[in-house]
């Protein structure tokens, strides 16, 4: 067996860690053959419930579940973890602006960004859940100068996987045979769900989605709307937002950079833009990613349609005003963003 790694969930007596922390202490994530000793961060309020979670883990008896470490602080949370799910987040509450909203998010990812830069492992893998993840992701690693930036990311997985879901049900085809959907941009309304790179394989032979799907309408009208507004139907219908769906997109989000994508297999992830795309450089933007080595790359040379290249720029200026609206409330002393 290996050595044990450490793995923080923040938000760990949340909804989402709900689902999310017995997928990790399964072995979905790091292997079947990996120990895990799971840190659990949230805040004192939230105590009690992490307790009563921790007795779940317990009564789980997972064999890879070495031990649980459940905490407040985010020194201990953070103490020599290899991989941190950020799910934790202030929530949007009644009659609060966005921008109090980005503030609130800003104090918390500050902290976190701080102790990771302290405590954590430098070759962490960081990956944001909590809203808004793209520039919470940013405002995390603007404080974790030690840790290298490519190790900071923002989850739009469960876009690409909603997306992935709808194309599959239009052609009446399992999901596994849909590849390399995209979201591009901000994990947010803006975000762009691309079906313009998809390929489906059907009857053992590959074709391009926009060619199988043969309606142009739809993957540029209802499709795109679907997927911008799958997070509000799942709140109108359940009335919670989505969290089983949300650890699962965080657990393959994570798989896939720790274990690498098949050849010619991409996969959206918030990275650190290098204006690929004609992105804003510098915000975390979902890009196509392969990944070989625990290292992203985004994916270069991809055509897009006009369609495409107007639907980036509307997100990528909306990740832009973000980025400006959270560097209003930063330290004016960083100055790495
Ligand atoms: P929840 O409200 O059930 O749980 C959030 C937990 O975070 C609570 O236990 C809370 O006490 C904790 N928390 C708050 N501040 C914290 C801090 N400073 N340190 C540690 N823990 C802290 O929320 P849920 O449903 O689990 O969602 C969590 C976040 O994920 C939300 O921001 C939500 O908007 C976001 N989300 C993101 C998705 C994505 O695709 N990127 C999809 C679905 C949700």
């Amino acid at each position: 067996m290996a050595e044990p790694i450490r793995v923080v969930v923040t938000g760990a007596a949340g909804q989402i860690a709900y689902s999310l922390l017995y997928m990790i202490a399964r072995g979905e994530v790091f292997g079947k053959d990996q120990p895990i000793i799971l840190h659990l961060l949230d805040i004192p309020p939230m105590v009690g419930v992490l307790e009563g979670v921790v007795m779940e883990l317990a009564d789980c008896a997972l064999p890879l579940l070495v031990e649980v470490k459940p905490t407040t602080d985010p020194a201990e949370g953070f103490k020599d973890v290899s991989a941190a799910f950020l799910v934790g987040a202030m929530p949007r509450k009644e009659g609060m602006e966005r921008k109090d909203l980005l503030s609130a998010n800003v104090k918390i990812f500050r902290t976190q960004g701080q102790a990771l830069d302290k405590f954590a492992k430098k070759d962490v893998k960081v990956l944001v859940v909590g809203n808004p993840a793209n520039t919470n992701a940013l405002v995390c690693s603007s404080y974790a100068p030690s840790i290298p930036r490519e190790n900071f990311s923002a989850m739009t997985r469960l876009d690409q996987n909603r997306a992935t879901s709808q194309i599959a049900a239009k052609l009446g085809v399992p999901i596994s045979a849909v590849n390399n959907i995209i979201i591009w941009g901000n994990h947010s309304s803006t975000q762009y769900p691309d079906a313009g790179q998809g390929k489906v394989t059907v009857g053992g032979a590959v074709k391009s989605v926009v060619e199988a799907v043969n309606d142009t309408s739809y993957l540029q009208g209802s499709f795109v709307e679907t997927v911008q507004k799958r997070g509000a139907a799942v709140i109108a219908a359940r009335k919670m937002s989505s969290a089983m769906s949300a650890a699962k997109a965080a657990c393959d989000h994570m798989h896939d950079w720790w274990n690498g994508t098949a050849p010619g297999q991409f996969v959206s992830m918030g990275v650190f833009s290098d204006g690929s795309y004609d992105s804003p450089k510098d915000v975390i933007f979902s890009f196509p990613v392969e990944i070989k080595n625990k290292q992203w790359k985004i994916v270069s040379g991809l055509t897009l349609s006009d369609f495409a290249k107007t639907k980036l720029s509307v997100t990528g200026k909306e990740l832009q005003e973000e980025k400006n609206e959270a560097l209003s409330v930063l330290d004016s002393n960083v100055s790495n963003l």
